[in-house]
This record gives C-alpha cells, structure tokens and sequence, in this order.
C-alpha cells in the first residue's frame, strides 16, 4: 500500500537530539523514502546516508551563505564522521539563485571536486536550494542521488517532500524541473529557531492549505493553539510538520507526478502564483501571495454556493490569526485574467481551480466561469 509509515521515539540515548520523528514516502514497488523529524539531529546525516545504503565517497553540500554560516559545520562533520568526504558549495542567498546558469555553474564545480555517478548531493536549505540543488543533482551525469535537509518550515511540510525539483526562467517560475525523488529526508526542527519571522509565516500558510484541504482536525487544532504556533513552541511545531509532512508523503506516495490527487496541493496557488508574478516575485512572498488566493478560493466557492459562509469565515480568520494577508493586492484585472490563462493549470484554455467545499475537503473545478472570477478580484 502506498502512504505513509509513522513512528514516533520519544528518547534516542543522543545527547542532543531529544526525540525524532520517522515517517516515509512509500511508492509502490519502490524502496520507501525515510523522512526523518528531530530536534538536533543535523550531525546524524552522515550515518542515516550510511544506514540508507549509499556507498558514495563524496558527497557535495550545497548551501546559501545564510543558512551555511549557522549549519554547514554540524552536516560536514556528521558527514566526516561516517566516512564521506564533504564537498561543500556555498551560494548567495535568494530565489534569483534558481536559474539554469547556477545549474551549469554547480556541475563545474562538481566536476572539479570529482563527483561521480556514486557521489551524492545534500540540499541544505529552503525550498530554493532544495529545488536548484535537486534539479542539478537530476541532470548532471544524467542523475544523481541527493538528499533534502530542509530549514524552512515551508520546504519542511512541503518543498523537501516529493520530488518536484526545478529552476526558474525569465519567463516563468518553475518552469524547467524534474521529478527527482531524494534518498531520504532530514528535517531538524531546531534549525527553525533562527527563520526570521516572515518565513515563517509563509511555512503556515501552507500549513493552514494542508489543514484545509486535508485535515479538518489540524485545523482544529491551528485555531485553538495559534499562540503557541506563533510562539514555535516546540511541541507544537512537532505537531504541525510531522503531520503536514505525513499527508504531503501520502499524497505524493498515491500521484506521483501529479496527475490527479497531487493537483489540490495547489489551493490558493492558482490566484498565488499569479499575485506573485504580477508583483515581480519580490514585494509579495510566495505564503502571502498563496494565502490571499486561498481566501479568494473561499470566496469564490462561496459564489458557487459549493461552501457556507461560516466555512470561508474560518478560513480568513486562521489566516488573518497567523497575520497572513486574505485580501488580493489592487492589480489590474485584465492583467490577473491574462496571467490566470497562462498558469500551468490551465488545461484547454479552461481555467481550473481547487476549492474547498468543507474543510478537511478539496476538489478540481475544471471551467469556472470568468465573471464569477471578475467578482471575487473586485472583492466581492
Ligand atoms: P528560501 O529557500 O528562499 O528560504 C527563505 C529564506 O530563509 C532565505 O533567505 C534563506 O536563506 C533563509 N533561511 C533558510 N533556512 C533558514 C534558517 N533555518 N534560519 C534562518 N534563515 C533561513 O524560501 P522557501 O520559502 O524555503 O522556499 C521557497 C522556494 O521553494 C520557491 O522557490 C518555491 O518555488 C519552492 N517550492 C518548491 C516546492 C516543491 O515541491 N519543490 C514546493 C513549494 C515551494
Ligand atoms: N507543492 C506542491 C507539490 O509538491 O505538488
């Protein structure tokens, strides 16, 4: 059966690591992908390489220079320790980094640290090292196994899990990529800690998408424990990646490659993605942009009479709860309608959206009318 396997182990012995959290990825016929949740747990990555089975020599660490000034030095040591050699590339930080030239630029640099077809790749970063260093590790030698360590709450619940992988052109985000599965997972919750607080945010609002879609308890439970969120308290945070990350395995375990169940992932991404290019990727973030198109998805599903009022009432307010936006910024209609037709979802020229007739329930509506669409951008 593909899904997900939890299992939950209170005390490792490790000194450091306080608890750790084993879910995986379970295609069929396929070796299951381990995603491992803990609580400094950053030095184990060389022996769960060992224990997964990978025999390389070298391994190449790509990182940004945020995220390697307070956690390079515990990966290559845990790498060391098991026996690999760390090759470590570190990159400016920022989603401009995630173009192809950085692609040819990193298998340069692997081919002059001797990276062969037995060598490794560890993303160590947010979902824009995770995306850039897996699609390199996908192309060059024509694929090599890598490895996600996630420090972003969003690349933890999302990005890091599934194996999409992909850089952006001029034209497009995302838009040249591969289906590139890591060999296992590593997610350190400590590392959450230092994420300024708008990333964090933009982690929760696809947090606030999985509990929509997905799990009416866990939103449940974002509404009576928002504080705490907020606050990371650590417990909670535990709560909410381990089972974020759990659904995501179970989705992406059942479509693969996105041709079906994979695809409500998207709520709010539709009207997001738009909101994003038409900003220029850079005054609204990817979580802010995604959570005003899930209070419009509400809105809109409201108009279609597919949902109650109260239901797209508690969507705004979790959202607003955790200081996410639930208004779409003032930009111009025609440009938003144009922008809609071009969105990778668009199939025929029929605009497709995910909208949520409960919550914990998603469904694709294939078609949907463009002045009921016209009225939710004007705010109606
Ligand atoms: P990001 O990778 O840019 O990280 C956000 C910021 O936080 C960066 O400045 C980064 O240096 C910093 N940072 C990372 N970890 C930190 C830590 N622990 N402490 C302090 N600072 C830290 O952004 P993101 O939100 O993680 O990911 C967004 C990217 O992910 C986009 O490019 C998006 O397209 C992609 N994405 C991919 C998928 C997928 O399925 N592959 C899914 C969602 C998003
Ligand atoms: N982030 C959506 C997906 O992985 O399909």
């Amino acid at each position: 059966m593909p899904g997900q396997l939890h299992e939950h182990t209170p005390v490792r012995g490790d000194k450091c690591a306080i608890w750790t959290d084993r879910l995986a990825v379970r295609f069929k016929n396929r070796r299951p992908i381990g995603i491992h949740v803990g609580h400094h747990v950053l030095g184990e990555l060389g022996s769960l390489l060992r224990d997964a089975g990978a025999g390389a020599s070298r391994i190449g660490a790509v990182t940004n220079t945020v995220v390697a000034h307070h956690y390079l030095p515990p990966v290559i040591k845990g790498l060391e320790r098991a026996g690999y050699t760390a090759c470590p590339i570190i990159i400016p930080d920022g989603e401009a980094e995630k173009n192809l030239e950085r692609v040819g630029w990193l298998c340069g640099e692997w081919l002059g640290a001797g990276l062969d077809r037995s060598s490794m790749v560890v993303a160590l970063g947010g979902g824009v090292i995770g995306d850039l260093a897996g699609f390199a590790a996908a192309t060059y030698l024509r694929g090599i196994g890598f490895v996600q360590v996630p420090t972003t709450l969003l690349a933890m619940v999302d990005a890091a899990i599934g194996g999409k992988t992909a850089v952006n052109h001029p034209m497009a985000k995302n838009i040249i990529g591969a289906f590139h599965q890591p060999l296992l997972v590593l997610e350190d919750l400590a590392t959450l800690e230092t994420l300024p607080e708008r990333q964090w945010r933009d982690g929760l609002a696809e947090v606030v998408k999985t509990a929509i879609i997905l799990d009416a308890d866990l939103f449940l439970y974002l509404e009576q424990n928002a504080e705490d969120i907020l606050r990371r308290r650590p417990e909670s945070v535990r709560h909410i990646v381990v089972t974020c990350a759990g659904h995501k395995a179970r989705i992406v375990a059942e479509d693969e490659t996105e041709s079906g169940l994979r695809a409500l992932l998207n709520y709010g991404h539709t009207l997001g993605h738009c909101i994003e290019a038409l900003t220029g990727y850079e005054e609204w973030s990817h979580g802010e942009a995604v959570s005003a198109g899930m209070a419009a998805a509400a809105r809109l599903a409201r108009l279609l009479g597919l949902c109650g009022k109260e239901e797209a009432e508690r969507q705004r307010a979790l959202l607003e709860s955790f200081g996410l936006p639930t208004r779409l910024p003032r930009l111009d209609p025609e440009a938003l309608m144009r922008t809609l037709y071009h969105d990778k979802k668009t199939r025929d020229g029929k605009l497709r959206f995910v909208l949520s007739p409960a919550i914990g329930q998603a469904r694709m509506l294939e078609g949907v009318e463009e002045d009921l669409i016209r009225k939710v951008l004007a705010g109606q």
